[in-house]
Formats: structure tokens, sequence, C-alpha cells
């Protein structure tokens, strides 16, 4: 039996890697990594001397879920020939990773060892970044085009965290880029909801010392007018006020009342 580790690093390129994450890729026979980014191979090779990159699973044009199984194959083949193996992703590995999902799945299937090593993910920069508390008015989160396809029931008083929204409407699952004519079918029907003057914010967090932070706030209107990237996500705070809950409310006035009768 071999040993995957699924382990995270989060967002900015080495100021938020965890003692344990750490410990995890120093101790293991090979490192897996998905980032195309030469700064991110540069860093994998300090932290191993078989750190190796995934990147090359993906392809123009080709289904990312065919990347995906084709990157689960290839770490499931790896951890055959060794002891522990390392996956490292950006962020936490556990936060809109697929290939981290399947791998774990798949090892655990073939009688491996899984576990998931949390890593700061772009959530927790956010709330930082743009001073957001999610318990102040609640908030939902989602994937942008699994919103756009479904019919969700989300709450316009909460905060609306919507991932990946440059993809938002891709069905292919082969675009890396933003598509204009998704984003503004997007902005229609998000505007059946929130008014269109309604202030959103278009947030990247620092990946790297080199980079500045991101925050491009407009209304919701001027959406496709912004440049999205693959980095990009979507917060839309809360439009409406909280309601009172009315069945909360009857049951204090039932058991209130029941008290002033008890205490006559
Ligand atoms: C495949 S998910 C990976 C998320 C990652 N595992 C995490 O823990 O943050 C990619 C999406 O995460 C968000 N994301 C990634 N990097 C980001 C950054 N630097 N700032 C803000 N959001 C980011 C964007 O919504 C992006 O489309």
């Amino acid at each position: 039996m071999a040993r995957l580790l699924c382990v995270g690093v989060g967002i900015e390129l080495g100021a938020h890697l965890t003692p344990a994450a750490k410990k995890a890729i120093a101790s293991s026979d090979v490192v897996l990594y998905a980032a195309s980014d030469s700064l991110f191979e540069a860093w994998m090779a300090e932290l191993h001397p078989q750190a190796h990159s995934l990147q090359s699973f993906y392809a123009p044009g080709k289904s990312r879920k065919t990347s995906y199984q084709e990157m689960t194959q290839f770490i499931l083949q790896t951890l055959e020939q060794n002891t522990t193996v390392a996956a490292v992703f950006y962020g936490h590995p556990g936060v809109f990773v697929q290939p981290a999902r399947l791998a774990m799945a798949a090892a655990i299937k073939q009688g491996h060892e899984a576990i998931m090593l949390p890593g700061i993910s772009a959530e927790d920069c956010l709330y930082a970044d743009l001073n957001i508390d999610p318990g102040r008015y609640g908030c939902q989160m989602y994937e942008a085009s699994q919103f756009l396809f479904y019919q969700r029931n989300f709450d316009t008083a909460a905060y609306l965290i919507l991932w990946q929204i440059a993809l938002v409407g891709d069905q292919s699952h082969t675009r890396f880029q933003e598509n204009k004519e998704n984003v503004q079918l997007f902005v229609e029907y998000l505007q059946q909801h929130y008014p269109t003057e309604h202030e959103v914010i278009v947030y990247e967090a620092r990946a790297s010392y080199l980079d500045d932070l991101r925050k491009v706030t407009i209304p919701l209107a001027q959406l496709a007018t912004v440049e999205l990237t693959e980095k990009s996500t979507l917060v839309i705070p809360p439009a409406t006020k909280m309601q009172r809950n009315k069945f909360f409310e009857q049951q204090q006035k039932n058991i209130n009342n029941l008290t002033l009768i008890h205490s006559r």
C-alpha cells in the first residue's frame, strides 16, 4: 500500500506554504504538481529534486475532463512505483480541484492511503483583502457555470461568490479564456435578481510577490467590459435586507404567552 498526499500550497507563491505541507513535500518520493507558471516550477524544483509538472496533460482544444482523467491515471501509475507521492495544487487542494478529488478516490479504490493537506485558498485571501466577514450577512459560493446551468435558490441578502467566472457558460470544458458573449448572458441572468447598478467586485489575490492584488468594483451591467482571467473570482455583495424569520418570531410569542399564563 502506497500513500498519496494531496497538498495545498496556498495562493501566494512561497508565502502561504504551511509547515505541514512543506514536510509532506519533503518526505515524499516524488512530487507531481499542476501549474504552468515558470516561477512555480522553479519553486517546486527547489522544494524537491523529483518534482514533475502535470501541465502537459492540458492542451488547446482538449476537454479538461480528459486531462483530469489522464492526470489521475498518471498519479496512480506513479503511486504504484513509489511509497509516498505528493500531488501538489495551488490554493486548497479540496476547493474546486477535480483532479485532486479524482486521484484520491482512485487511490483509495486501489487500496492505497490518501490524505489531503489543506492550503490557504482564494476564499481565505478574499476575506482578508476585501474585508468581508462571511458571518456578517452569510455567504454563498458556486462555480459560475454551474450557477448558470442550474436553478439555484440563492439569497440576495447574503454575499454571493462565483468561482471560475472567466469560464462561465463553457459547456465544452475546452476554454481557458473568457467568452464575452457568455459573460453578457450571465449578467442578464443576474439582472433578474440584482439591480443593474448594483456594484460587484472582480477579485484576484496576489499569486506571487511580483503581482498586485486586483480589485475592480463596477456596476453589474458593466461586468462584460472588464477583463476576466483564470484567477478572477466574482463577488456580489448583498443587495437586499435580511428578513425576520416569521416562524421563529411566532414561536417566541407562543413561549412568552405560555410563560405569562403560568406566572399568573
Ligand atoms: C480551479 S479553481 C482553484 C481554486 C483553488 N484550489 C483555491 O483553493 O483557491 C480556480 C478558480 O479559483 C479562483 N482563484 C484562483 N486563483 C485566484 C486568485 N489569485 N485570486 C482570486 N481567485 C482565484 C478563481 O475563481 C479561479 O477561476
